[in-house]
């Protein structure tokens, strides 16, 4: 059973027409997973195939905490490029309680890393070496907001005992909205937004804020997950919520507003990892991203504002130039495979085997 048919995307209509054709300057993925080994040289080459430029994420294990490893990790997803791709990583820094400013301003300078990602300790997979307390990290975030390196924050609360459905809302009243109050110059990113009152802070402090969005967020909701039988591979975190947030994540992308930007957080894991019965938290959404994006767009009737949230929005918020080549979507049915071999294993594909009804056309670098 496809997606499709498990869920209507409750999109609007739109009135006017749209073209069935748009050539777009090239998008960036503003958050990514590659993982390693088998697997990166695995997905590696459908990110490149869509995205010129991708933040990678440093949950590794272990996890890239020092310039000398986001380094040579970035010289690995170097290798592992497909023959002709010119994809730029760009590397994060993984904060734990003892990153010293020092450091963090060291491989800023030496352009070894654009940002940091604030994990909360246990909030998802390979955090476990994350911040116990982000106010003990005063000292590097102000670092941070005098060289003008950006924070990425996964915003959940790790307390058991919150409702895991209330964990993102917990984290912005409690530990977000304080950190924006104390650290005005640092510019933050809140990584896969997934509430309406996410994106309402963000838009309330979009001089020094942004958010990511998903594709796999703006097409499925909390029922999706369970729709039949339970579905492992929709389990991410930040969980997918109510039906009411993935319609504000979808005007919200939809918006044009320049604080909302493309971060797949596409995220691999093995068909036995997620297949059994502590499964791995992660959608593999990298193969299908901008077929998803674009069929958002079209559906929302803005095609028009489709460039600014794929290929504007994010290099302007991280200071980078705007890419210079194009990507050219097309409306004209296409399918991914419905998975992708890693080893003797393999990784499902978000939406793979399923007809989409925006293909990539061409992308001219
Ligand atoms: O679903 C998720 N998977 N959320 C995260 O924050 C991490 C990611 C992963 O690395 O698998
Ligand atoms: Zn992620």
């Amino acid at each position: 059973m496809t997606l499709d048919r498990l869920f209507d995307s409750g999109a609007t209509r739109p009135a006017k027409a749209q073209a069935d054709r748009i050539t777009i300057k090239r998008p960036d993925d503003w958050h990514v997973h590659l993982r390693d080994g088998d697997m990166l040289r695995s997905v590696l080459p459908f990110t490149a195939a869509q995205f010129a430029r991708g933040i990678i994420m440093p949950n590794l294990v272990p996890p890239v905490t020092t310039s000398a490893m986001a380094a040579a990790y970035r010289e690995r997803i170097l290798a592992a490029r497909p023959d002709g791709s010119d994809f730029t990583p760009l590397m994060t820094c993984y904060l734990t309680d003892t990153t010293s400013a020092d450091d963090i301003e060291r491989g800023y300078r030496d352009g070894i890393w654009v940002a940091a990602k604030l994990y909360p300790a246990g909030a998802t997979t390979n955090a476990h070496f994350g911040v116990t307390s982000i106010a003990g990290l005063a000292p590097v975030l102000q670092r941070m907001e005098k060289i003008g390196m950006k924070l990425l924050v996964h915003g959940e609360a790790t307390d058991p005992a919150v409702d895991i459905f209330d964990r993102e809302a917990d984290f912005m009243e409690k530990e977000l909205l304080p950190l924006l109050k104390r650290h005005p110059g640092l510019k933050v990113v809140v990584e896969h937004a997934t509430t309406a009152e996410t994106l309402d802070i963000v838009r309330a402090h979009k001089d020094h804020a942004a958010a990511t969005l998903t594709p796999h967020h703006l097409i499925i909701n909390r029922t999706s997950i369970f729709q039949g039988g339970l579905r492992p591979h929709l389990y991410c975190l930040p969980v997918a919520k109510r039906e009411r947030h993935r319609l504000a994540l979808r005007a919200a992308a939809t918006s044009g507003d320049p604080c909302f930007f493309i971060g797949t957080d596409t995220a691999p894991h093995t068909r036995s990892n997620k297949e059994r019965e502590c499964c791995s938290a992660g959608v593999f959404g990298g193969a299908t991203a901008l077929q998803t994006y674009v069929q958002v767009f079209d559906e929302e009737g803005a095609l028009d504002r489709f460039e600014a949230f794929a290929s504007l929005n994010g290099a302007r918020f991280y200071g980078l130039p705007v890419n210079t080549g194009t990507i050219t979507l097309q409306r004209r049915a296409g399918t991914m495979p419905p998975a992708v071999s890693v080893g003797d294993d393999e990784v499902v594909v978000f939406r793979g085997g399923e007809t989409l009804p925006w293909s990539i056309e061409a992308v001219q670098p």
